[in-house]
């Protein structure tokens, strides 16, 4: 019984009120706030996508929440020995869960019937683009709004791990995750990462949801959130420079997954991502497999090797 696709991370940090303000600028909104805790949503009308909590404790990753369509997937995968009871979710929203730590040690949840929000919030159409050989737009100029780019929903999160059969084979038993691609280094045995598609009910479902990179700890290398299109993109980028945050890396466009990419620090350090234009895949489609180089991440964007990629917090940049 596979999950159907990411709902939420959670989030400890040590400034709660500068969290919001980095997070307002990255395009997400508020739906609640207490003097701990802070329920950010996207411009769909899924659940909250992101939770900030004020850090007790170190700051960082407190859960991945996965969806299920079904209490019955909830009530299976409390069987596992790592897994808690089917609990509710004390939060706005509601809903039940089971918590479970991967192999790595990293806290995801399983959670089912959570309310979504009424309704979904304003953001612009997609623009008609003027292509070489396909035009589409007559007289009308081309002026989106200089904003923070709205986000449209949580797309996926990248993990690092040491161990990656381990942890492959577990997004797989757990959440019925399936890969989309394989990554090798030197022989194909020799995988050390890969891109997993949720197999819910979805006839066609992103490219990725979780990914595992290689990684000397455990932890999470990214969160990523959609956006409309490249415009959005570029001008959310222009938006994020002007108001004083620290980027990573982009603009480009990635090989595996094809995402259109913007990579930033949030105030803590942790790397957050506006992606758009991904592929969709088909549930249980055939995996590729690919040696892993410092070609293989971008299809054009500025210069990034794999190991500053793999490593953003101890790359001088
Ligand atoms: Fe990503």
């Amino acid at each position: 019984m596979p999950a159907a696709d990411i709902a939420y991370v959670i989030f400890d940090h040590e400034d709660l009120d500068l969290t919001g303000r980095f997070f307002a600028d990255f395009g997400l909104v508020p739906s609640y706030e207490t003097a701990h805790e802070i329920g950010l949503r996207a411009a769909s009308a899924l659940s909250d996508c992101y939770i900030a909590r004020k850090a007790q404790g170190r700051p960082g990753l407190a859960a991945i929440g996965m969806r299920a369509d079904s209490m019955e997937m909830l009530a299976q995968v409390a069987e596992f020995p790592e897994a808690s009871a089917v609990e509710p979710i004390e939060r706005p929203g509601g809903g039940w869960r089971v918590r479970l730590r991967s192999p790595d040690g990293l806290p995801f949840e399983l959670v089912h019937g959570i309310e979504p929000h009424r309704a979904e919030l304003p953001c612009r159409e997609p623009l008609r683009i003027n292509h070489g050989q396909a035009k589409v737009r007559y007289g009308e100029w081309q002026r989106p709004e200089f904003e923070a780019t709205p986000v449209l929903r949580l797309g996926h999160v990248a993990i690092l791990t040491p161990d990656f059969r381990r942890n492959a084979e577990w997004l797989q038993s757990r959440f019925g995750m399936a890969p989309s691609d394989l990554l090798f280094d030197g022989q194909p045995e020799n995988l050390l990462g890969g891109f997993f598609h949720c197999k819910g009910a979805a006839r066609w479902t992103d490219h990725h949801t979780l990914a595992l990179f290689p990684g000397n700890e455990a932890r999470v290398h990214h969160t990523s959130f959609e956006v409309q299109d490249m415009d959005a993109q570029f001008l959310g980028n222009k938006w994020l420079l002007k108001r004083g945050w620290r980027p990573f890396w982009g603009v480009g466009r990635h090989i595996l997954g094809s995402q259109v990419f913007d990579y930033w620090y949030d105030p803590d350090g942790n790397l957050v991502e506006h992606f758009t234009d991904s592929d969709l895949v088909q549930p249980g489609c055939t995996p590729g497999l690919h040696q892993v180089d410092d070609d293989a991440l971008a299809q054009w964007g500025p210069p990034m090797p794999v190991s500053a990629f793999i490593d953003p917090w101890h790359t001088p940049r």
